[in-house]
């Protein structure tokens, strides 16, 4: 098929790579003349695991191909995807203008019958507002060609996006129309090899809601865990045997229980709000929804806490090694990422920072970190220890899960670690004559 893919962030170019990688003809199309130019060469604006080659595969294949020109690149499409991003407005709810505006220039140039996915995460009634702005425009060129829009959300992780979208749990389609079904199923059909009970139509509305609740629902699931944690660490439980105890209920299962130092991303923290956000505009108040994000506001703080429990509130004089600044492995995203709000509560104390991240430390210095002072980075994490009178790991990376213990010790200026993510065997490493603290246990 001929497919086009407006907006090359992480969605739009995960997609439309992986629908090039199964033989459509693919343009990527975005209004950044420079990233355009450079995604043309080949060169990534992200990182996320596996993109690069099988972007570079398929320019030279000719199945994939990135252009500024909208018009030029509808002259034959049969899709279009809108992956334009949905920021968060200043009140909480999804701002739409990036989806709409593109709407308005599919209407502009459309030339023949069209189908048009909302890709991008979008509240319930988006796709009636697509397709009002693009009616609007049609009627004011006087042509009337046909088009359908249709809500197919992503579900992909980052950092293992690609398999995602190559190997799907599911992928739901809302239509309310046969056709536009059906032309969406027999996209979709070669993801599926063995059936395809794993793309589920619905109605249009249930498909744009289906994307919120699935990421409020995960959101729920570590809010749950944090706050059983924080209780767990009160009245002397381990909320690792807890979390393994209740995750072989296979009702519950072992997926997203595991406690940390809140959920972090671009899409949690936004998407969560923005559901209570549309619930609100409707005049129902999301209490639970509404409670999921206060726990978690609190939960990125409580690393910081257990360093003022420990060094007290003037940490003037105190160096920390960080281990970790992106909101999970896998990837450079830094966006609501709890290093940032742990660092900067640290940094407001008087503490000198020594950071390292394989991947993150390039937004970290020049974007998300940039007004932060007393932050100096570190090429590898040995080095961030030097003179540190403790270690803080922030992000679960696999170079982090088991270092050389005695390393440690030697470079830090005391034996103490912090441990955000509860990556470490608490009885070994106290036998080892490390202080060590955790989430969800008593030190
Ligand atoms: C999330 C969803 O998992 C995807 O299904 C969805 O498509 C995507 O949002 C989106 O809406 O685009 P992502 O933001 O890439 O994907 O990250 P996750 O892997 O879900 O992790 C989110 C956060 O939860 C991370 O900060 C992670 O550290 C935290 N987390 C996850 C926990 O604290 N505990 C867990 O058990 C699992």
């Amino acid at each position: 098929m001929n497919l086009t893919v407006i907006g090359t962030g992480y969605v739009g170019l995960v997609s439309g790579a992986c629908f090039a990688e199964m033989g459509n003809r693919v343009t990527c199309v975005d209004v950044d003349t420079k990233k355009i130019e450079n995604l043309k060469k080949g060169i990534i604006p992200i990182y996320e695991p596996g993109l690069e080659p099988m972007v570079a595969r398929n320019i030279e294949n000719k199945t994939l191909f990135f252009s500024t020109d909208l018009k030029e690149s509808l002259r034959k499409c049969e899709v279009a995807f809108i992956a334009v991003g949905t920021p968060m407005g200043e009140d909480g709810s999804a701002d739409l203008k990036y989806v709409l505006q593109v709407a308005r220039e599919i209407g502009e140039h459309m030339v023949a019958p069209l189908i048009v996915v909302d890709k991008s995460t979008v509240p319930v009634g988006t796709a009636d507002k697509v397709t009002a702005a693009m009616r609007e425009v049609l009627d004011a060129r006087g042509v009337d060609f046909s088009f359908h829009v249709v809500s197919n959300p992503e579900f992909l992780k980052e950092g293992d996006a690609i398999n995602d979208f190559m190997k799907p749990d599911r992928v739901v389609v809302g239509s309310d129309d046969a056709e536009a079904t059906e032309k969406m199923r027999s996209l979709y059909a070669p993801f599926f090899r063995s059936s395809m009970d794993r793309l589920i139509t619905m109605d249009v509305r249930s498909a744009e809601m289906t994307k919120y609740v699935a990421n409020a629902m995960l959101a729920t699931k570590i809010s749950f865990m944090n706050e059983v944690a924080n209780i767990c660490e009160l009245v002397g439980a381990d909320v690792n045997k807890v979390r393994i105890g209740i995750g072989s209920d296979s009702r519950i299962g072992y997926s997203f229980i595991y406690p940390g130092s809140g959920y972090g991303g671009s899409c949690f923290p936004k998407d969560v709000k923005a559901l209570i956000k549309t619930a609100a505009q409707h005049g129902y108040t999301a209490e639970l929804i509404g409670a999921v994000e206060d726990v978690n506001d609190r939960q990125k703080l409580v690393v910081a806490q257990k360093v003022v429990d420990r060094f007290g509130e003037d940490l003037s004089g105190l160096t920390f090694a960080i281990w970790g600044l992106a909101f999970k492995p896998q990837t450079d995203d830094m966006r609501e990422a709890p290093s940032i709000y742990i660092i900067k509560e640290l940094v407001k104390r008087g503490a000198q920072i020594q950071a390292y991240d394989p991947k993150a430390m390039d937004e970290a210095r020049h974007f998300y970190l940039k007004d932060v002072p007393k932050v100096a980075y570190f090429d590898s994490k040995y080095e961030t220890l030097k003179g540190a009178d403790a270690m803080i790991l922030l992000t679960e990376w696999k170079e982090f899960r088991s270092p050389d213990f005695e390393e440690l010790k030697a470079q830090l200026n005391a034996p103490i670690i912090f441990d955000g993510r509860n990556q470490y065997n608490d009885g070994k490493l106290r036998q080892m004559g490390f202080e060590y603290y955790q989430i969800g246990k008593q030190s």
